[in-house]
């Protein structure tokens, strides 16, 4: 389904980073940050451990604890919704778009309670959420967190990439993201600089330059080894989304004939950052098992949404229903996109696919 880039710039980055005997809260993590929110037009970018590490930490920064509701989608990575637990505030589950498959508006309209502190909008599978998402969070004094983990690079209607849109902006570097930094990685960003201080102590302790805490924090730091991979895979991303995105045309061009499927659509006016391709299946589990059967990878995202899984067993949404989650979760099948992908890999599953679809 994936396979991370590896070349030699990012393995001399590697060694010489080691070489220098700085491994940890070094240059290379600043500088990481420091790219990463230009290339996002934020105001700052903090390397941590992972995506999940800094869903918690947005929330955090935000002050949200027990007592705060806040919005989430179902259908998305668990880790969008258990970051809200474990700060102790409540998720509350709403609906997506039945075309676009992010966040609903109206849903979360219907949602909302004067508890309601924040919005977590997920890119899902690259795709920016709606802006008119932004503007009802500012309209009513929310919070919006982008869930960015899966959009490096996407850009939204407004013409702002993800991660600069968002309060506070959450991205994974795990190995099969559009990014990735030879382990585990993420990284919080923000576009407001009354955070910015707060969210690189965050990571370090809640400590400030004299070594003194002002807020409960931890050890999250990313280390420079890591760093210094995400800052020269960050000079290939745009090259890589040119090569995601033709990947994705190629498809589209050739599914839209095909029968028993809905292609995935694309928000008019932005740029998709293609990290999944799903496609909207009639019979996923034939699909499945057709590509299988001729040597194609797929995956289902996401089976069970959020508010189904057993870790939210008591929580009141369990049993509720979420119309159009309900309706697709099962059904959106992913098959091999990524960057590395060869021409002749392309046409292998387009073959696939037009097999698995025509029998
Ligand atoms: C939508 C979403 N949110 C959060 C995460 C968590 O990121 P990580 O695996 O780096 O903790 C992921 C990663 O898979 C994700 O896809």
């Amino acid at each position: 389904m994936a396979r991370p880039s590896w070349d030699d710039e990012m393995r001399m980055a590697a060694i010489s980073t080691l070489d220098s005997l700085h491994w940890v809260k070094g240059p290379q993590g600043k500088a990481f940050g420091a790219e990463f929110a230009a290339y996002c037009q934020a105001v700052q970018g903090t390397p941590c451990q992972s995506g999940s590490v800094a869903l918690w930490g947005a929330l955090r920064l935000l002050d949200i604890g027990p007592g705060d509701e806040v919005l989430v989608p179902s259908l998305t990575y668990i880790a969008t919704a258990t970051c809200v637990s474990l700060v102790g505030a409540t998720p509350v589950f709403v609906d997506v778009e039945p075309d676009h498959w992010c966040v609903d508006l109206a849903s979360v309209e219907a949602a909302r309670t004067p508890n309601t502190r924040a919005v977590i909008g997920v890119h899902l599978f690259g795709q920016m959420c709606d802006d008119a998402l932004v503007a009802w969070c500012a309209d009513h004094g929310i919070a919006y967190i982008e869930d960015a983990a899966q959009a490096h690079g996407a850009v939204a209607a407004s013409g702002i990439p993800a991660g600069g849109v968002g309060d506070v902006a959450c991205f994974s570097f795990f190995p099969s993201k559009n990014l990735a930094v030879g382990g585990e990685g993420g990284m919080m960003m923000t576009r407001r600089s009354d955070l910015a201080a707060r969210m690189d102590a965050l990571v370090n302790h809640g400590r400030d330059a004299r070594l003194e805490s002002h807020e409960l924090g931890s050890n999250l730091r990313m280390s420079e080894v890591t760093a210094a991979i995400g800052r020269v895979q960050l000079k290939r991303l745009d090259d890589w989304l040119v090569r995601r995105r033709g990947i994705a045309a190629r498809y589209e061009q050739a599914f839209s004939p095909l029968s028993g499927i809905r292609p995935p659509l694309v928000r008019p006016n932005t740029e998709h950052a293609w990290h999944q391709y799903c496609v909207l299946a009639d019979d996923p589990e034939g699909l499945r098992q057709a590509l299988d059967a001729q040597g194609i990878d797929s995956r289902v995202y996401y089976a069970t949404p959020c508010h189904r899984q057993q870790v939210y067993a008591s929580h009141p949404q369990h049993h509720q229903t979420l119309p159009v989650t309900d309706a697709i979760a099962h059904r959106l099948v992913a098959i091999p996109l990524f960057h590395e992908m060869t021409d002749g890999e392309v046409q292998r599953v387009i073959e696939a696919m037009t097999v698995a679809l025509s029998s």
